[in-house]
């Protein structure tokens, strides 16, 4: 475990040298020792972008555009002090070189088979990756169609029971566990059908009976994650499945120390929401409606156009407004806002996403106004960069004394369309709050003085 020592390394430095002076001793956060071993759930669309673009970077074939991890800095004391270090010097991040993937998936293709099928990168730059690429194959997974009705998959475990399932994953992390030094899995796996929590979510002993009774309401994504929880593993979540969102799961990601945060990359449509709605609120701004729809050719716009999965991702989009705009305290504003949100499967454009919003806003006196977004984004190129920083974070997490048995890490809701909080707390979804809590989380960790952008100070 690393302390913090005068004349230690750059980072150490960098946590030390605050203009106050007044938080000099950083928490004890472990160095980035050997290897980090990635389990991904679904070998998709973003997971292979993330794979291959991670081999990419690490071959200087391109930059990690995108990653806050790879790319952001973070400034440390006064605006005077001219100090604003890469977050990667600053905390202990593992080092790209130093990542190691496997997975799983309900079909054979390995990496590079299973990206060039998702058609997001183009087929000169999978080439290139094509040696590594291939070598990494799919584990048979857990799977029932039930869960997600558009796929069926032959490359899946067999077992007595749901319980026996999780036996056979855990058995998996363990072996891969004594090939690395610390492991970390992320879900990017289908949208599952929307589900409730019920009876046996609510502790870890009746998930424990229901895995072993099959209770329907324990979907592969749960089985994934407690499996996770159980070997100790960080578990990130990058569909909107209900997943961790429960009590057993944040009773055991606390007990056994294995981070976990919110669910579904906040990537394209919400990722706007969530900087325009502010923008609005912050100058007072009424809202009468916000009508959002896309078109999406991929295979998860093939599972989104299955009602009962569609009904688990209309959920998450629809959170944000309400939360930002709190009509309870801006009645006059926002308490009769007409929220829709649509998403239909148009396969011309594959991975190649196409999002319009019309907002129908008002100002002084109530004149009506409108505001039309169109964003041509492309929804892997978008999400890879955050599954790659979701993971580095809470590796960060798990070797951070004062984050790794909290269970929730809401520090990074910055990335996540439904946030994940502690019980009777709302959510944040203004992204610049989240990326301010973000980075303030980094300086407490560090031992950095906090930034409140107060600034009085300049003017003593
Ligand atoms: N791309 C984005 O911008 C974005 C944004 C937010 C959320 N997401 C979510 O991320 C997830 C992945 O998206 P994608 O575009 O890569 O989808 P995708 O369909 O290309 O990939 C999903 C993969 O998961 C596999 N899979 C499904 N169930 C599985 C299971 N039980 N075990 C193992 N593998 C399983 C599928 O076979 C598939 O290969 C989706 O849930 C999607 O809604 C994507």
């Amino acid at each position: 475990m690393a302390t913090k020592k005068k004349g230690g390394s750059k980072k150490e430095a960098l946590a030390g040298r605050t203009s106050s002076g007044s938080r000099k001793t950083a928490l004890m956060v472990e160095p980035a020792k050997g290897k980090l071993g990635v389990m991904v759930v679904g070998l998709g669309a973003v997971a292979t972008t993330m794979i291959a673009g991670v081999e990419a970077v690490r071959r200087g074939l391109a930059k990690p555009i995108g990653s806050l991890t790879q790319m952001g800095t973070i400034r440390l004391g006064k605006r005077t002090d001219n100090q604003s270090p890469l977050i990667k010097d600053f905390v202990p991040l593992a080092d790209l070189k130093d990542i190691v993937f496997t997975g799983w998936d309900i079909f054979e293709d390995n990496v590079y088979e299973a990206a060039a099928h998702a058609a997001v990168l183009d087929a000169e730059t999978l080439k290139k990756l094509k040696p590594y690429l291939s070598k990494i194959k799919p584990m048979p997974a857990v799977f029932d169609r039930h869960y997600v009705k558009r796929l069926d998959g032959t490359h899946v475990k067999k077992g007595k029971n749901k319980l026996d399932l999780a036996e056979q994953l855990r058995a998996d992390i363990r072996a891969f566990k004594k090939t690395v030094n610390r492991v970390v899995i992320i879900w990017c796996g289908s949208t599952e059908i929307f589900l409730k929590p019920t009876a046996v979510h609510k502790s870890i002993e009746a998930f424990e009976k229901g895995l072993e009774k099959n209770d329907p309401g324990i979907a592969p994504s749960q089985i994934y994650a407690y499996a996770a929880m159980k070997e100790g593993v960080p578990f990130a979540n990058g569909a909107p499945n209900l997943t961790v969102d429960v009590p057993a799961m944040i009773e055991l990601s606390k007990q056994n120390a294995a981070p976990i945060c919110g669910k579904d990359f906040k990537t394209g449509q919400t990722f706007m929401k969530t900087v325009l709605a502010p923008a609005f609120k912050a100058r007072m701004i009424g809202v009468k409606g916000w009508f959002s729809t896309n078109i999406l050719g991929n295979r998860d716009g093939e599972v989104l156009d299955e009602p009962h999965s569609f009904k688990t991702k209309e959920e998450s989009k629809l959170g944000s407004l309400e939360y930002i705009f709190q009509p309870e305290l801006y009645p006059d504003l926002y308490s009769d806002i007409y929220h829709k949100i649509r998403i239909e499967y148009y396969p011309p454009r594959g991975d190649e996403k196409e999002a319009w919003d019309n907002i129908d806003i008002f100002g002084w006196l109530g004149y009506p106004m409108q505001l039309k977004v169109n964003f041509l984004c492309r929804d892997s190129i978008l999400a890879a960069p955050i599954a790659l920083d979701l993971v580095l974070f809470l590796d960060l997490a798990k070797r951070t004394p004062e984050l790794r048995s909290i269970g929730i890490q809401e520090w990074l809701s910055f990335y996540l369309k439904s946030p994940q909080t502690a019980q009777g707390l709302y959510p944040e979804h203004d992204l610049f709050i989240q990326s301010m809590k973000l980075k303030n989380t980094l300086r407490h960790i560090m031992g950095a003085d906090l930034i409140t952008h107060l600034g009085l100070e300049y003017y003593d």
